[in-house]
């Protein structure tokens, strides 16, 4: 289950950036530190981060946005992460990602009314010989249809 915790003061934020100062390219670690500490990296933190690296906030926010990993908003209870990989699309996967999200009534990245499920895009789970495939919570769960997704989402609370 994915932790939600308060806003981040920026006195802590400050410390988590200088924590990762003395990397060799921080930017990257930095956002993870902040992301595994708050569940995402929120806005806040973004002029913090272009300040310590003297870059752009434009740029901070081009890095957040390019890597699916990152979020700027907290997420769900449980995160869903359905495969969009060549396999996966072969064998079905397109219809049951657009199945759970017409579901949920949530684009990617989007979060249930009920702060249940986020689901997020993932490119190979490394189960393609199960395909199509999807992870909650950091379970990988293969051959998933609809029928099987509507079971995640019930079980996740959705
Ligand atoms: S392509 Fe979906 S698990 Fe590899």
């Amino acid at each position: 289950m994915t932790q939600i915790t308060p806003a981040p003061r920026p006195e802590d934020l400050r410390e988590l950036i200088a924590s990762q100062m003395h990397l060799e390219g921080p930017l990257l670690p930095i956002l993870h530190a902040i992301q595994e500490s708050y569940g995402h990296v929120p806005q806040s933190a973004v002029p913090l981060i272009a300040d310590a690296l003297n870059i752009g906030k434009a740029e901070v926010h081009g890095v957040i946005s390019f890597y699916h990993d990152f979020r700027d908003a907290p997420a769900g209870r449980h995160v869903v992460k359905i495969c969009r990989a060549e396999a996966c699309q072969a064998v079905g996967g397109t219809a049951v990602a657009e199945h759970a999200l017409q579901r949920l009534g949530v684009e990617w990245h989007g979060t249930t009314a009920n702060g249940a499920v986020t689901i997020e895009p993932v490119y190979c789970l490394g189960l393609c010989a199960c395909a199509p495939a999807a992870m909650v919570d950091g379970r990988v769960v293969g051959r998933v249809d609809a029928a099987r997704m509507d079971e995640l989402l019930s079980e996740a609370g959705a």
